[in-house]
């Protein structure tokens, strides 16, 4: 049997894409699938933690053990996370967030009648949850994410500092969203480390074991 490397721990979990709505029947999202969330989840609940994932819109289900709250939008997510954070030992943001919601929303579905033009709408951005729970007095240890398409050990880098988090994961697999292999880079500062180690990928599950196997060993150091 595993060792419970998470034990008396409490962990949250953010996962899957936000949905911000423009009229009652449309919206802006994005092409997450949560799997990796939810990965992560069942993972810390199986190395002994009590673990609450809050998740966007997805199909998934929950995993065993785990307590879920389920969100919408970006506003949403922010307020069912930042007030409980603080309660919490570590905070892993595997969710992709939209940065920017419709300014307003219309109430009534948006009609194509007659010769108007296309309606433009203007966008307002939203809460960063990460950032915000890095910056309480007394934050749980901060995991970020990073999807780049482009340059992930900068773009990886600058998060730590900009979000000022103690680890930023990125996904080194090209286009992960909805995949279930994929490979991680580990990057804080100290530098930066591949799993799975020794290159190749993994499975999002194996993967999720692996990462928080790093987390229960960095939290030691955090805490103390
Ligand atoms: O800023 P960017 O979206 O690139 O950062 C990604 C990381 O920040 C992810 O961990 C994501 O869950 C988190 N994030 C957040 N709230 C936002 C935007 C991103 O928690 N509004």
């Amino acid at each position: 049997l595993r060792p419970k490397s998470l034990l008396g721990r409490k962990v949250l979990v953010t996962a899957g894409p936000t949905f911000e709505a423009i009229d009652p029947v449309r919206g802006i999202t994005n092409l997450s699938s949560g799997k990796m969330g939810f990965a992560i989840a069942r993972a810390a609940r199986e190395a002994g933690a009590e673990v609450t994932l809050v998740a966007g819109p997805v199909a998934l289900a929950t995993p065993r053990g785990v307590r879920r709250l389920d969100v919408r939008s970006a506003q949403e997510m922010h307020d069912a996370v930042v007030p409980i954070a603080a309660q919490y030992d570590v905070f892993v943001a595997t969710a992709a967030v939209a940065d920017w919601r419709p300014a307003t929303l219309a109430p009534h579905k948006i009609k194509k009648d007659g010769k108007k033009l296309a309606p433009s709408f203007e966008l307002t951005e939203n809460p960063d949850i990460l950032a915000t729970v890095a910056a309480l007095p007394k934050p749980p240890y901060c995991v970020g994410f990073a999807a780049e398409s482009e340059n992930l050990l900068a773009h990886a880098r600058s998060k730590l500092e900009r979000k000022r988090v103690p680890l930023v994961v990125g996904n080194l697999g090209p286009a992960t969203f909805g995949k279930d292999h994929n490979s991680l880079l580990l990057v804080d500062a100290q530098g930066h480390r591949e799993l799975p180690p020794g290159g190749g990928m993994a499975d999002k599950q194996t993967l999720a074991r692996l990462l928080v196997a790093e987390i229960a060993g960095r939290l030691a150091a955090y805490q103390a």
